[in-house]
């Protein structure tokens, strides 16, 4: 017989032009199961008009980014007995620093405007043929293109980011660590908008980005190490080379 929990979800709600407010269920849960279980199952049997948003179920489309008690997480991969204990109260809040659109959905559209703008793809133009080949051997048609190793553009570091919190235009923690992919003394180009005042250098180093990744990505590493390959970037523009 599996363990069984009480708990309550104190969910976030704001439909359009309507005041913002805090809904509240509570449920019987094995602590094994997700976050994301006990989400659908309130969406299931208690409140069809709840938004939220999903996919895969096994972290890799990272749709499913929410705040959980204040922390940034992909429920599909975090289960109740990792944040709550038994009548534990857990709130469920939208990702911050993206509009919302409905509930526990946000619009994700500047994340990948951004991406965009460092030449990092979510998904990469590439042909049935050349998905057989190692990664590093991918020709696409916008060969300039990238994308971030592991990144799951779930916007969970931006949430968490206290820059991107106070400056909208701020190219944010995953772009600026796409960048740091693409390596500035190979891509030259990309020195003006990295160096500029909402890039790297407006980075406070605080981490979170780094802390709430749920892929390893470590974009607050490698922020730090764009500042290196900016500088040096700079001398050889300096010097001519
Ligand atoms: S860097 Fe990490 S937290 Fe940020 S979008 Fe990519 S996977 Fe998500
Ligand atoms: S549902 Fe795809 S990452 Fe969680």
């Amino acid at each position: 017989m599996p363990e069984q929990w009480t708990v309550t979800l104190r969910i976030y709600r704001q439909k359009t032009n309507e005041p913002s407010r805090y809904d509240t269920f509570t449920l019987e849960v094995n602590p094994d199961e997700y976050i994301l279980d006990a989400i659908e199952r309130v969406w299931a049997f208690h409140d069809r008009s709840l938004c939220f948003r999903h996919a895969c179920h096994h972290s890799t489309c990272g749709a499913c980014g929410m705040r959980v008690n204040g922390v940034e997480k992909l429920t599909c991969i975090t289960t109740i007995r990792s944040v709550a204990r038994p009548n534990a109260v857990l709130t469920i809040e939208p990702l911050r620093n993206f509009p919302i659109i409905s509930d526990l959905v946000v619009d994700m559209g500047e994340l990948y405007r951004k991406m965009e703008a460092v030449e990092a793809r979510a998904v990469l133009p590439i042909t049935e043929a050349e998905i057989e080949k190692p990664p590093h051997q991918w020709k696409t048609e916008d060969s300039q293109y990238v994308r971030l190793s592991d990144c799951l553009e779930c916007g969970l570091c931006i949430s968490a980011c206290p820059v991107a919190a106070t400056s909208q235009p701020y190219l944010g923690p995953a772009p600026l660590a796409a960048a740091q992919d693409h390596r500035l003394d190979r891509r030259p180009d990309l020195l003006t908008l990295i160096d500029s005042e909402h890039g790297v250098w407006r980075c406070h180093s605080a981490f979170e980005c780094t802390a709430v990744c749920p892929s390893f990505v470590d974009p607050g590493r490698r922020i730090m190490d764009l500042r290196k390959q900016t500088i040096s970037a700079k001398i050889r523009h300096f010097f001519g080379k």
